[in-house]
């Protein structure tokens, strides 16, 4: 920002809240000035949501105070908040897939004319607020469902401006998008600052972070431990402050040709609706990475391996064992596991433990091989592997930030003790200390013998965790990359051309 002190749109001081006489915000101070983007990190738990929903009139704090656009307030809702001019972008969308745009921008706030809903208003007024952030291309009479996650988003997003917001908070916006798409959240971010409206913009993701804002605010514990005009600051300070220590930035090793065991998996002509000529090999001790944008048939793959929507032509086998996965459920008992990347959507039981939740899938699996006593413990170690921050394994989940239901999720799956692991993005959502935890058990895993298929959109972690990399478009292997290989490399395969890259 070029003015150090603009009078603030938001300022929160000594905010404080407890659950269940479990402090998880104390004494935090912020500031958002109009055009800001206030970017607010810190690990699992540290406190972000708890903060961003105070903010949003979702929960009330139990101390300090809230200063919005020069008024002391005390939200009784949200939507009371919305009213005062502060919008949300829930991550888990909050649309009606079968209402259009305009509907859904609408909803709950309808222009009516002689007692009915005025629609062509209502398109008229879409139209407006899409055109005032460059969406014009987006259809205000297109179905959302039809939308792509990305437009969905714009879509929240113009939800939010039609209630005349002047913050929006954005709660991990990134986390349901592709490399591609969060080049537009970009440009979106950006015209909103523009027009003078302030952003709290909540990520994991460092370089978003320091590609977007102005000044970053550090939570760790539900303390406020820095704030920083971002421009004066490095990653590895912010590292620093999240997590109170060092990191390495280093990837665990690689596998070498002493690890690599036999062939687990073979696909041979691998067909379905979403999927072509899919010809791959996967060895024991291997970490095979799957790059490719988003729709280009990554999670197509994994599906058809695990069963979700096999294959309907070619061949699959399993350790030199020709074999049809045609359910989830073959797979499992095949030793096949599958990390999806919808882990919030995937079966938690909001009401049960974190223990109960952990134990949900092996508890059926090898519920006759092992016992209870045992089981526990092996899920507590894994439970510890992964970085569960948790009250007690007893705690139920629902009360555990997203980035640990998620761990939790994770840590179900590994129980299984899988010959293959199927993981789609395994580390978005997880703070930086977790993830490199989390890279190096999922390399652990492939040294005591698994065959690793890893999808992600993260070049950095693609690049850095991958013995071999094959990129997908249009729902075919347009080719495979040896170690070393740059994001380049990935990025002409996954798009098809080397002109767009360069
Ligand atoms: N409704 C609740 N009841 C009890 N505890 C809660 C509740 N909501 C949050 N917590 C606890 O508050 C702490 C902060 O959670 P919060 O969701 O704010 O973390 P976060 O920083 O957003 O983490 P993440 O990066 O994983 O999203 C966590 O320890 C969590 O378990
Ligand atoms: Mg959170």
């Amino acid at each position: 920002m070029s003015d150090p002190r603009p009078v603030p749109l938001l300022a929160l001081r000594g905010i404080g809240k407890s659950f269940l006489g479990v402090r998880v915000l104390d004494g935090v101070d912020l500031d958002v000035a109009p055009g800001e983007v206030h970017a607010v990190v810190g690990e699992n738990g540290a406190g972000k949501s708890t903060l961003m929903k105070i903010i949003s009139g979702v929960y009330v704090p139990d101390g300090g105070t809230i200063d919005f656009a020069g008024e002391p307030r005390a939200f009784r809702g949200p939507r009371d908040a919305q009213r005062a001019g502060i919008g949300m972008i829930h991550q888990e969308f909050t649309l009606l897939p079968e209402r259009t745009v305009a509907e859904n921008v609408h909803l709950g706030h309808e222009p009516v004319r002689r007692g009915l809903v005025d629609r062509r208003q209502m398109l008229h007024r879409t139209r407006q607020v899409l055109a005032s952030i460059g969406e014009s291309a987006l259809p205000a009479d297109a179905r959302v469902g039809r939308l792509g996650v990305a437009q969905q988003q714009v879509v929240e997003i113009a939800k939010a401006l039609a209630l005349d917001a002047r913050l929006l908070i954005m709660d991990e916006p990134t986390a349901a998008l592709a490399d591609h798409e969060v080049e537009l959240l970009y440009g979106l971010v950006r015209r909103l600052q523009q027009q003078g409206i302030g952003l709290l913009y909540v990520s994991h993701r460092l370089t978003e972070v320091f590609d977007l804002s102005d000044r970053i605010t550090v939570l760790k514990d539900g303390r406020r431990m820095t704030t920083v005009h971002t421009a004066d600051t490095t990653a590895d300070d912010l590292v620093r402050h999240m997590v109170g220590r060092e990191l390495s930035s280093y990837y665990p090793d690689r596998a070498g040709p002493e690890d690599l065991g036999p062939v687990r998996l073979t696909v041979r002509g691998g067909g379905n609706r979403k999927l072509r000529d899919v010809d791959l090999e996967l060895r024991a001790g291997e970490v095979l990475g799957v790059g490719g944008l988003q729709g280009s048939g990554r999670s197509a793959l994994a599906r058809a391996v695990f069963g979700a929507a096999p294959f309907t032509t070619g061949e699959v086998t399993l350790d030199g064992v020709p074999v049809r996965l045609r359910s989830p459920r073959a797979a499992m008992r095949a030793g096949v596991a599958y990390v999806t990347e919808d882990r919030k959507g995937e079966g938690i039981v909001a009401r049960q433990s974190v223990l109960d939740n952990a134990l949900l899938a092996s508890r059926a699996a090898v519920a006759a091989r092992s016992g209870r006593v045992a089981r526990t413990a092996r899920i507590r170690e894994l439970l510890a592997a992964v970085r569960v921050r948790s009250a007690g394994d007893d705690q139920e989940i629902r009360f555990l930030s997203g980035g640990n239901q998620q761990k939790v999720v994770l840590a179900r799956w590994l129980m299984l003790n899988p010959r293959i692991l199927l993981f789609d993005e395994p580390t978005r959502g997880i703070d930086v200390g977790a993830k490199s935890a989390i890279h190096d058990l999922v390399r652990r895993l492939a040294r005591d013998g698994a065959a690793v298929l890893m999808i992600s959109s993260e070049l950095p972690e693609l690049l850095g965790m991958s013995d071999r990399i094959l990129v997908m478009r249009d729902g075919r292997i347009a080719g495979e990359l040896p170690a070393g290989a740059t994001e380049k490399d990935v990025v002409a395969l996954a798009v098809g051309s080397v002109e767009a890259v360069a």
